[in-house]
This record gives C-alpha cells, structure tokens and sequence, in this order.
C-alpha cells in the first residue's frame, strides 16, 4: 500500500493511473478503523481497479470541541488493517492540505436535510461533511465513492452534493450497516463504552427491531414514544428517534411509503447513531 499525505503528489500519481485506464474507487474515512469500514473497502476493491482510502479528522464537522478532541485515533492499527485487506493506496494527510492557505469556504445548498435530524443536533456538522468530502473529491477524483448505510442522513448528503458539484457520473455506493454479533452498529464511538455502557447501547438497535416489528400495527406516535421510553429507562439520553420517509426523511405520519426508522442517542455523552429500514 502506498502512503501520501501531499494533495499533489496523490493527484498526480491517481491521474496517471486514470490515463492507463484504471477505474478509482474511493473509500473517505476519520479512521478508527473497524471491521464496518474494511467492507466498504472490500466492495469498493471488488467494483474498481484501484482502491484509495482517506483517512482525515475533518475538525470542521465537530459541532463539539469535546468530541473532536476525544475521537479515537489508532493510526498504526488503521496502517496494518488496510494493508492486510488489500488497499492499494492510503491518503493521510495534514490538514493544511485539505484546507490550504488559499482555500476558500464554501457554502452548500444542501436544503430542508441540513436542519433535520442530525442537522438539527449538529449545526454546522453537514457544511463540514461536505466541504471535506468536496475537496477529498477534487484531489482523488475517483469514479465510484462508498459510504455506508450506518450515517443515512450523511448519504442522501452526499448525494445532493454530488448534484451541487455537477459530479452525476460519480457513482455513489451505499454499503450495509455492519453490526456486531449482538447487533449494536459498528462504530468508531464504541470505543469509548466501558463495559457497562457496552451492554447498554445494544438497546438501540433492539429499540429498531421492535420498531419494525410493530410498524404495521400501531399508530406510528405510539411506537415512537414507546421506543423514547424505552431507551430512557436504560439511561440514554435521546437527542431523536424518528420514523421517516426513507427518500425524504421527512417525519412519516403513514406506512404507505418506505420508512425509516433512525435513533441518536447518547451514554455519559458518547452520541451514537443508527438506523433500520421499517417496511422495505
Ligand atoms: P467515519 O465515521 O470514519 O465513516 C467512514 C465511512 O464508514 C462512512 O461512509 C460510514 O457510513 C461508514 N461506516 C461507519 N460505520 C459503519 C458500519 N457499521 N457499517 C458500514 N459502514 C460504516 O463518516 C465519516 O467518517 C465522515 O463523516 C467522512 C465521510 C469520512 C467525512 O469526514
């Protein structure tokens, strides 16, 4: 596996690969490795030529210092799990070669989708998402970009942007949530559960199974405030569980269209995330 942490030399050397022919796909990452990314690595190198991964702490999506300042870093772990699934080239660069001196802050247009949800929780945290996916772009200009399931908002995201930037002929791939065996999402943030808090978050995603379950046979507001109580009762504090339409993510009052279901949660304030599709 190649290492760069130049903008220009990545650029140059990708393009020329490009000339010969090869397609790129592209893996973003704020490392932390789990087994979660290394499938969207295994897709990505099973669908492309030349697989790139990045791997960036973009401090401009943390809407919380804390939060950025305690985001696990596992470098040589991430180094030797890359190389072991075959990724051909590793972008880790500083972050004055994503945001150069010149480098001009922009504004994305991304709609209704930035103030919901996440976005409601997290001002700030999809500008950030797509300026660093924007310039990631600009300097691997790959042909097909993976990201997973897990961040749902963050992909339908994505895919505004890749309008905003008139970048259609990428090809967005949606990859499935891994999940441990006991069905908590992978995630980088669980490292930081202790034991305790570990059997906890599982509720969330048993919180989902329960949610898909009933969704034919309650009233979508009872099966919310159940779920709400639920986790509740486990000590979680809940930032949102929401059921949505699964194209809009608009809060859904009925089952007639494919639905969502999406919980942000936290213990002792470690956020977690995850979602289910309900009736698809
Ligand atoms: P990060 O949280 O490191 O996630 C990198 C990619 O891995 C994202 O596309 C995410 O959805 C995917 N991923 C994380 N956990 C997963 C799981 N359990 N199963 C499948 N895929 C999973 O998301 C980001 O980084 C950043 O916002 C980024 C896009 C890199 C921009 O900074």
């Amino acid at each position: 596996m190649i290492i760069f942490k130049e903008s220009s030399r990545i650029n140059s050397h990708l393009q020329s690969l490009k000339k010969d022919g090869k397609r790129i796909g592209f893996v973003p990452t704020m490392g932390a490795l789990h087994p979660g990314h290394l499938s969207l690595i295994n897709t990505c190198k099973s669908e492309n030529d030349i697989t790139v991964c990045s791997i960036f702490v973009n401090p401009t999506q943390f809407n919380n210092q804390e939060d950025y300042i305690n985001y696990p870093v596992t470098i040589e772990n991430d180094v030797k799990l890359l190389i072991e699934s075959g990724c051909d080239i590793l972008f880790l660069p500083p972050a004055s070669q994503v945001y150069p001196k010149d480098y001009q802050k922009k504004h994305y247009d991304l709609g209704n989708i930035e103030n919901i949800l996440e976005g409601f929780y997290r001002p700030g945290h999809f500008q950030g998402v797509c300026q660093v996916v924007d310039r990631l772009l600009t300097i691997v200009d790959p042909q097909a970009l993976y990201m997973g399931r897990k961040d749902y908002q963050q992909c339908m995201v994505i895919q505004k942007l890749l309008e905003l930037t008139k970048r259609q002929s990428l090809q967005l791939r949606i990859c499935p949530t891994q999940r441990e065996t006991d069905g908590l999402a992978m995630s980088s943030r669980n490292l930081r559960l202790n034991k305790e808090e570990r059997k906890q978050a599982l509720n969330i995603s048993k919180v989902l199974n329960f949610m898909k379950k009933e969704i034919e046979h309650l009233p979508i507001p009872q099966i919310k405030e159940i779920a709400v109580k639920e986790l509740e009762k486990d000590g979680f504090v809940v930032d949102y569980i929401e059921i949505s339409d699964a194209q809009t993510l608009e809060p859904a009052s009925s089952n007639s269209k494919p639905l969502v279901g999406l919980i942000a949660a936290s213990l002792n304030k470690v956020r977690l995330i995850d979602n289910m599709a309900l009736n698809s």
